[in-house]
């Protein structure tokens, strides 16, 4: 099926100048840019789109890597969007990342990781309301 999900490029691959390598990814995989937009997360921006991961050890220095600089947000949408788009980022870890995956060619390690994706459809559709009203979603 048609779904949408949310992409972050993160601070690190925004500062090494990748945006346009890493959207010709998604462009050319059939996943649409429907959304999209630049921003310099606050503490507490960052905080609320990670919520679930508060309890988590790496909670505090995953939120201020987010703020360490500006990021690009985007919804994605394509034939079954939130894999597709997990299969072109490779696992969370560049260090295991397949070779040719987005993190295995951007990414430096499991906290400055390059990009973000939606790790499911219900989650995609949190994560693009938190970033966009749905009016300025464009669906095809
Ligand atoms: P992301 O997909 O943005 O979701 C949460 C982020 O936490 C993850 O990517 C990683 O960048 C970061 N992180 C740091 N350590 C870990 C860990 N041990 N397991 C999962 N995510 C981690």
């Amino acid at each position: 099926a048609v779904e949408r999900t949310l992409s972050i490029i993160k601070p690190d691959a925004v500062a090494k100048n990748v945006i346009g390598k890493i959207y010709s990814r998604f462009e050319s995989n059939g996943l649409k840019i429907v959304a999209s937009r630049m921003i310099h997360l606050s503490r507490s921006e960052a905080e609320g789109f990670y919520a679930v991961h508060r309890e988590r050890p790496f909670f505090k220095d995953l939120v201020e890597f987010m703020m360490s600089g500006p990021v690009m947000v985007q919804a994605l949408e394509g034939e079954s969007a939130v894999a597709k788009n997990r299969e072109l980022m490779g696992a969370t870890d560049p260090k295991k990342a397949d070779k040719g995956t987005i993190r295995a060619d951007f990414a430096e390690s499991i906290d400055a990781n390059a990009v973000h994706g939606s790790d499911s459809l219900d989650n995609a559709k949190i994560e693009i309301a938190y970033f966009f009203p749905s009016m300025e979603v464009y669906s095809s």
